[in-house]
């Protein structure tokens, strides 16, 4: 690998307090970030710069926003969301708040994308759902995992066509795999059907100039919505602890 594209992607100098002070810490990219991709996994050539001014980082990346030491999922909305994700998720939100939805609906619209804002795209429905599901009702959990495969069948008695933006994204020949219809068939006949399907209907991507709506206007019904631990996300020995802290420090080498 190019040795200055290493440096420069992968190995942050030295800083001068924090956890590994006075070393230069060496980010190893997630293999499922780099998987497939034409970026060289530079495993090797960071292995290889391993010595006693090089060690491979864990803790807090001061490249990312410093977090409390007791998370909440605002913590994480305004701190760990990527750009788009976040925008989308907030004008979702706002949009089913605006026409009155009920705040289940609200939260599920708020969460859907969770998982691909902050932790990992591929079947992101079923990721966010279980990040989300000891701390939110069966009903929302539910409805993040099926708005996944929801999407890619339309039902016109609900107002749902098959996304534009999908033929955009996937091209317009683009078949979803078995696993995908087979949900959908079986959530369609579900009683939470009606929430995954809001969550759908306001699955609307924004790429215009109107501000992104500030996460404080959703306080209230997180309050009442989301059971936040008292050691914080990630802190709370919940099963899916894990997930949080993978959000919060998403460079540990282990
Ligand atoms: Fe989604
Ligand atoms: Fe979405």
């Amino acid at each position: 690998m190019d040795s200055e594209f290493l440096e420069q992607a992968f190995i942050q100098p030295p800083q001068a307090d924090g956890p590994q002070a006075g070393r230069a810490r060496m980010l190893m990219p997630a293999p499922v970030g780099i998987a497939g991709t034409g970026i060289d996994n530079p495993e090797p050539d960071l292995l290889a710069r391993m010595d006693a001014d090089h060690v491979f980082m864990m803790g807090d990346n001061p490249a990312l926003p410093p977090m409390p030491a007791r998370p909440t999922l605002l913590d994480f909305l305004k701190h760990r969301m990527q750009g788009i994700t976040i925008r989308h998720l907030l004008t979702s939100a706002t949009k089913a708040l605006e026409d009155g939805r009920d705040e289940t609906i609200v939260m599920a619209c708020l969460l859907h994308d969770i998982s691909n804002g902050c932790l990992i795209r591929s079947d992101h429905g079923y990721w966010g759902a279980q990040m989300l599901a000891p701390y939110v009702s069966e009903e929302v959990a539910w409805a993040v995992q099926y708005h996944q495969c929801l999407r890619y069948v339309a039902d016109e008695a609900e107002g749902y066509a098959y996304p534009e933006s999908y033929n955009r994204f996937f091209g317009p020949d683009y078949v979803p795999p078995d696993y995908i219809r087979k949900d959908a068939e079986f959530a369609r006949t579900h009683r939470w059907y009606g929430t995954a399907r809001a969550v759908t209907l306001y699955d609307i991507y924004f790429f215009d100039d109107s501000p992104t709506p500030d996460p404080d206007i959703f306080a209230d019904i997180i309050g009442r919505n989301f059971r936040n631990p008292e050691e914080g996300l990630g802190f709370d020995g919940s099963p899916v602890a894990h997930m949080w802290r993978t959000a919060i420090w998403p460079n540990n080498l282990l």
